[in-house]
């Protein structure tokens, strides 16, 4: 054994006891994220019609290496495997996302019964084994059918993802006991839509960013009743990604670059949901480029919900500059440690969107629906362990901070890694690897990384708690 691997395998036994002591809730939830595209493959199979992203990665040039999810994890098939990993990983609870092209290859209309019965069963192997589902509606992938009408720019698409999560929790919400509706609006709308590094690719600044928004709020508003009353047992909520967002300097131009951008990514998700209204200052930063917006549409996406999920990845440092107007900011990156993705490695950033939500909004339940590391490369030794102490780091301090925000009155009911498993990381392709578990793309081999391990001391002790 060489030194650097002896020094490594210290360290790592060192992290894994304070991961494994770290104070959390005693009935927290504990487990990992995936979405349905980075993981399935599988994308023709059974009469699935093809996505915005099938779609969108023959694209010459927007995936890293041309990477496509035709393959990924090759999960449609390999699912029992990665069940017994997740109960091998000790998870009370497993986050996953069904593909609406599964379910309903024209979009609306005719249901396709295989496409259901590949995520009943999923969700009977989970619960067989004391793995609680968390359901996620929508994680980016639009059948193309619906795109080619408009997509997310057409709002009677909040009618048909109404009608599709009826369709779904017909059939599991009777077993399934928990709800998400979407994961990540700002990332799906704004970078789908102003930005184009994702699917569907369009480049129309905060205009497309914000009727995109509207639409997908007025669809989870929508689906609300179906859910309700269909998984009447259920907890039902929504999933943001949220930065917790500090102005550069005191320069009040940058003051009110960080106020925008506060505006645009947080408390425009979060006011309709939890207040029913826009925040006011950014009606008036956005003024002509606004869709419509119906007398009663913020009424509806106001529905009761049960928790709010917080994907946190980093906390936002804003100046005032020329990005997306009328947003004009620009991103300021402190010294520090940064991911494989390029995101500010920043514990306390869990800890401060917690007490931010919980402020500002007083949700019931806050789930940490996604936390995670990405690291290029990761190298597998000859006896085939994975060393990535970064990661082990990564999840020891942000849990702790998590912790330390419950311990202060947070209601934190539970946290999800992101990810299980290496996977197809949107535009990132393969080259950025997140998981607990390490992925073999030729062979599709799995093999626990040591922060998996870690993580698997930390969650037997809460085994058995999820209902
Ligand atoms: C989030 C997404 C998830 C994954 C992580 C790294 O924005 O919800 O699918 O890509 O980032």
């Amino acid at each position: 054994m060489s030194n650097r691997v002896r020094t490594d395998l210290q360290e790592i036994a060192a992290w894994s006891r304070r991961l494994a002591s770290v104070d959390l809730p005693s009935d927290m939830i504990l487990g990992a994220a995936t979405a349905a595209y980075q993981i399935e493959g599988s994308i023709a199979a059974d009469g699935k019609s093809e996505s915005i992203w099938d779609r969108f990665c023959r694209q010459p040039g927007v995936i890293a290496d041309g990477d496509t999810g035709e393959m990924a994890c090759d999960h449609y098939r390999r699912w029992p495997e990665d069940v017994a990993l997740m109960r091998a990983l000790n998870f009370n609870a497993y986050r996953f996302s069904i593909a609406w092209s599964r379910i309903l290859p024209q979009g609306r209309g005719a249901v396709n019964q295989k496409g259901l019965d590949f995520y009943d069963r999923l969700v009977d192997a989970l619960l067989a084994v004391d793995i609680a589902p968390f359901v996620t509606l929508y994680h980016w992938d639009l059948p193309q059918v619906l795109q080619d009408e408009g997509g997310w720019y057409r709002r009677g698409i909040a009618d048909d993802f109404a009608a599709y999560a009826d369709v779904v929790t017909r059939r599991l919400g009777d077993r399934v006991k928990s709800w998400a509706t979407f994961n990540e609006l700002w990332t799906f709308c704004w970078t789908g839509h102003a930005w184009g590094e994702d699917a569907p690719g369009f480049k129309d600044g905060a205009k497309g960013g914000l009727a995109a928004s509207h639409h997908a709020l007025l669809a989870h508003g929508e689906a609300l009743p179906a859910l309700r009353a269909n998984a009447p047992h259920a907890d039902l909520g929504i999933v943001f990604d949220l930065n917790v967002t500090a102005p550069a300097s005191a320069d009040p131009a940058d003051v009110a670059a960080a106020g925008r951008f506060d505006g645009a990514q947080n408390r425009w998700y979060l006011d309709a949901v939890h207040k029913g209204s826009y925040p006011e200052d950014m009606l008036e930063v956005y003024g002509p480029i606004l869709p419509e917006i119906r007398t009663d549409d913020l009424k509806k996406i106001a529905g009761p919900i049960d928790w709010q999920g917080i994907n946190i990845y980093r906390r936002s440092i804003m100046a005032a500059g020329d990005d997306t107007p009328p947003l004009n900011f620009a991103r300021v990156s402190p010294p520090g440690d940064y991911s494989a993705v390029n995101y500010e490695i920043y514990p306390p950033s869990i800890y401060d969107v917690l007490h931010y939500v919980h402020r500002n909004y007083g949700p019931k339940q806050i789930f940490i629906s996604e936390n995670g590391l990405a690291i290029a490369d990761e190298k597998i030794e000859a006896d085939g362990r994975i060393l990535d102490l970064g990661r082990l780091k990564y999840y020891t301090e942000h849990l702790e901070q998590a912790g330390k925000a419950a311990r202060e009155g947070v209601p934190l009911k539970g946290y999800f890694a992101w990810t299980l498993m290496d996977n197809f990381e949107w535009a990132y392709g393969y080259k950025t690897r997140f998981g607990l578990v390490h992925v073999d793309f030729a062979t599709q081999q799995r093999r626990i990384k040591e922060s998996g391990f870690a993580f698997s001391r930390l969650a037997a002790r809460f085994r058995g708690v999820a209902k």
